[in-house]
């Protein structure tokens, strides 16, 4: 049975029911059409589908139930313009030519927002470092 509940996405509060084991990535994709969130392995490895927790912490959207983070601050790839605005990561994105296929990127762009967002004092090996998939940070 759907249960009601409250997520803060991009600085809105939506209120909605979804089955209880509904995932937060689902409920952004499917019911808040935030589909920048992308869903690629759907078991937590690939990163595709990652935001941010309260600001600062990469989740896997697709191994986290939408009812475990009410109350919290969840912001999606969607969330990081200003306006028409694109945020400084996407832009050296779009800049560089860093999307490749394109599926990955919204969750690349968002370990790199979370990891530039801890410290800016980081060599190019220490980036690639962090955001291979081994040292993904989802899985700290
Ligand atoms: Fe691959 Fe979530 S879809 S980690």
């Amino acid at each position: 049975m759907k249960q009601v509940i409250t997520l803060r996405v991009n600085g809105t509060e939506y209120t909605l029911a979804a089955e209880p084991n509904a995932t937060l990535a689902d409920v952004l994709r499917e019911e808040l059409r935030f589909t920048g969130v992308k869903k690629g392995c759907d078991d937590g490895e690939c990163g595709a589908c990652s935001v941010l927790l309260d600001k600062c912490k990469v989740i896997p959207s697709c191994t986290t139930l939408a009812c475990e983070v009410q109350g919290h601050d969840i912001t999606t790839v969607e969330g990081l313009k200003q306006g028409d605005q694109l945020h400084p990561i996407q832009q050296a994105f779009v800049d560089c030519f860093a999307v490749q296929c394109g599926f990955c990127t919204p969750g690349m762009v968002m370990c790199t927002k979370a990891l530039l967002d801890k410290t800016l004092n980081l060599t190019d090996e220490e980036i690639k470092e962090a955001l291979k998939e081994d040292a993904y940070p989802i899985h700290e």
